[in-house]
């Protein structure tokens, strides 16, 4: 790449990270760090208030949040990290764009009928407004390059086009942000995606590998047609949960398919895979852990990095901010 992109992702705090976010998401906010771009971070704490109503708890994921990034390799001096209430001029920016974002859109957008068709009792305003804020929070700092899962596609959409919309009635202001979809659905123990509803399908990234090693022994799903060890497999189509995620962390599976073969073969049981798997979980685990017990209460450290980064942040978003205030004519009297 010859120019430094501004890579920016955010996470909502509704709860500890898992095996899933932490594969999925943060490991690849690491590699961007380490390859010197200009990399923003953010926790999603407003955003978060769409689903969460318990202030305590509020708190405190953030908190943790922001220590399993440090355990995970972000660092503040490498990355931007902040909580994106923090930066009060990002809901500035979302209620400007409000003022030309079609209300139509928002309704259409495929996340949000679904959780209106799950919840319709609690369909707020900042709900509706929820890809309006994403949009502030990608376009305020100029972003270039935004990691998402698929589900986020949709909302990322809508903030090119907010983007493209406002260039073309304003005139140049926001950079056109790319989406990178390298965040991978990760699987859970059921073989739905992990962490998702109440089902209890998370692998803790704080667990002990011993009781990791256990619960994918008792509860994950492989293929359910193959009844013994020596019936052939079929990884691809009936293993939900761990052939999967082997393709996503063994080593050489992407490409060698060792495990895949063997299973097919019937050279390799369920349980033998299964074991494989969690000797794979636990090489990356193992470093992760160890430095994330050393910061377990170093709280204030935790909110020093956000207390900095939240500085660093508003510095950059403000410039783009008074640009958009200018543009619409609106004057700080
Ligand atoms: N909506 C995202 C999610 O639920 C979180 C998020 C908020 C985000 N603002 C963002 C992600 C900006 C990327 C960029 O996962």
């Amino acid at each position: 790449m010859d120019t430094i992109a501004t890579v920016l992702s955010g996470i909502r705090a509704t709860g500890r990270l898992h095996f899933g976010n932490y594969i999925g998401a943060v490991r690849h906010f690491v590699t961007h760090q380490q390859q010197g771009n200009r990399c923003m971070y953010f926790i999603a704490d407003l955003h978060t208030l769409t689903t969460l109503r318990n202030p305590e708890e509020l708190r405190g994921n953030v908190i943790e949040i922001v220590k399993d990034y440090l355990a995970a390799g972000l660092n503040p001096e490498g990355s931007i990290i902040y909580a994106q209430s923090s930066v009060p001029e990002i809901s500035e920016l979302s209620l400007l764009l409000s003022m030309v974002q079609p209300l139509g859109e928002l309704e259409r957008i495929p996340t949000f009928k679904d959780l209106v068709r799950k919840n319709p009792d609690n369909v707020t305003l900042g709900l509706v407004t929820y890809p309006v804020l994403m949009a502030a929070d990608i376009l305020g700092p100029q972003a270039t390059l935004v990691p998402v899962g698929e589900d986020q596609i949709p909302n990322l959409e809508l903030a090119r086009n907010m983007a493209r919309r406002f260039n073309e009635r304003f005139g140049q202001t926001f950079a056109l942000p790319e989406m990178l979809e390298e965040m991978v659905k990760v699987p859970g123990l059921d073989g739905e995606k992990m962490g998702k509803s109440e089902a209890d399908n998370a692998i803790d990234i704080n667990s002990s590998i011993e009781i990791i090693r256990k619960r994918y022994l008792e509860r994950g799903i492989t293929d359910p047609q193959r009844l013994r060890a020596s019936d052939p497999g079929d990884p691809y189509n009936r293993c939900r949960s761990i052939y999967p995620l082997h393709e996503i962390i063994t080593p050489g599976e992407a490409n060698g398919r060792e495990i895949a073969k063997a299973c097919i073969a019937a050279h390799i049981g369920c349980v033998e895979c299964k074991k494989r798997l969690v000797d794979n979980i636990a090489v990356i685990l193992e470093p992760f852990q160890e430095h994330r017990a050393a910061l377990a209460n170093q709280n204030d450290y935790a909110r020093e990095v956000l207390h900095e980064g939240g500085k660093r942040a508003r510095r950059i978003i403000k410039e783009t901010v008074e640009r958009v205030r200018d543009k619409m004519g609106i004057v700080m009297y």
